[in-house]
């Protein structure tokens, strides 16, 4: 079976633009391929982070991974600090990118932007531990949201220097992107992503919302000074934005869902939006409960999954050790 990997990282709440851009299409795909599936929580380093918070974060997002659909018994679910040999990945292939490819990302840019106070030497090198996560297991596939594009090119740009420079030894992943969803906006401002760590906790629905809070957040949501309801991302972005999160939630296509809002005012809008999310939500919060209440299974989910995917970590690093010119340890 071809390798899918993909991540999240355990900051803020799980957001419906993960689920939708990301997990959704995990669930879906993940009986095609073999997946690995990371709680990225080094990544999650870069901003500062309450210990005790981050730790049970870590375990929510991973319960959280498993109520939205992820079967544990066909994928590997995995926190990345489990698997020592993403950061040892991390450091060869940082040596072998550039400076001025990680000055020129996005992300980095925003994010620095945003946490002037913090500007850390993680921040900077965060593309390369993602590109280890991915490389390590050989990974084929990486299914994230629109906002990752950059990252993954930079992946396989570095995949391909390093078997130019040595040896056919990584395989150059492929990114999947929905064709709708993939970039799911905030409600307040929909002109910018929905981010799961947004200040703000009105412009995003977090998986576990209750449905009395997924239904006021809709009813809040930006949408503009017109009445008609249609898709026009430039003009009418907070419309465009629901038409969408329906759309990606009912497996429908866009022009589908506003045919069927033709017509109709944006309140009826807003409240048919919140039905279709608070349905997919609800099941996933009362299998999340479960999953919670029995943390040793969840534990034990975890172990295995850092068991397996260690010795499939250490078959691809050792290789590349070898190939680079380090000593075996004896
Ligand atoms: P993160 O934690 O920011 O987001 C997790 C996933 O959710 C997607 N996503 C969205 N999709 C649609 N609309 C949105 N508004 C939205 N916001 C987030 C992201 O594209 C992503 O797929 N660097 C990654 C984590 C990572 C990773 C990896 C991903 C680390 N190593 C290896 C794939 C493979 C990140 O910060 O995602």
């Amino acid at each position: 079976k071809p390798v899918i990997l993909s991540g999240i990282q355990p900051s803020g709440q799980l957001a419906l633009g993960n689920y939708v851009g990301a997990l959704k299409n995990w669930v879906e795909l993940q009986h095609q391929y073999d997946c690995v599936f990371l709680v990225v929580d080094l990544h999650a380093l870069t901003v500062k982070q309450v210990p005790a918070e981050l730790r049970n974060r870590c375990l929510s997002f991973a319960a959280q991974y498993i109520a939205c659909g992820i079967d544990p018994e066909a994928s590997t679910i995995v926190l990345q600090s489990h698997v020592p040999q993403h950061a040892e990945l991390a450091w060869v292939l940082g040596t072998m990118t550039y400076m001025g490819e990680l000055s020129r990302m996005t992300q980095f840019k925003d994010k620095s932007a945003r946490h002037e106070d913090n500007i850390n030497s993680g921040l900077f090198t965060y593309p390369v531990l993602m590109a280890a996560d991915i490389l390590i297991y050989q990974a084929n596939l990486v299914p994230v949201g629109a906002d990752q594009k950059q990252h993954l090119e930079l992946a396989r740009d570095v995949a391909q220097r390093f078997n130019q420079r040595y040896s056919e030894t990584f395989v150059t992943p492929d990114i999947f992107v929905p064709k709708v969803g993939a970039r799911i906006m905030a409600l307040q401002e929909p002109t910018k992503k929905m981010s799961k760590s947004d200040p703000n906790p009105d412009n995003y629905i977090a998986v576990l919302d209750t449905p009395d809070v997924i239904r006021r957040k809709f009813k809040r949501a930006v949408t503009d000074s017109e009445t008609e309801i249609r898709y026009d991302v430039e003009n009418k972005p907070g419309v465009s934005n629901l038409l969408t999160i329906h759309a990606a939630l009912t497996n429908q296509p866009v022009e589908a869902v506003a045919a069927h809002f033709a017509g109709k005012g944006y309140g009826d809008l807003k409240s048919e939006v919140a039905d279709v999310v608070v349905a997919t939500l609800e099941p996933f919060q009362k299998r999340y409960q479960e999953v919670m209440a029995d943390k040793a299974g969840l534990e034990q989910i975890l172990a295995r999954g850092a068991e397996k995917a260690r010795a499939r970590a250490w078959k691809t690093l050792s290789k590349v050790y070898k190939k680079i010119g380090l000593v075996p340890a004896a």
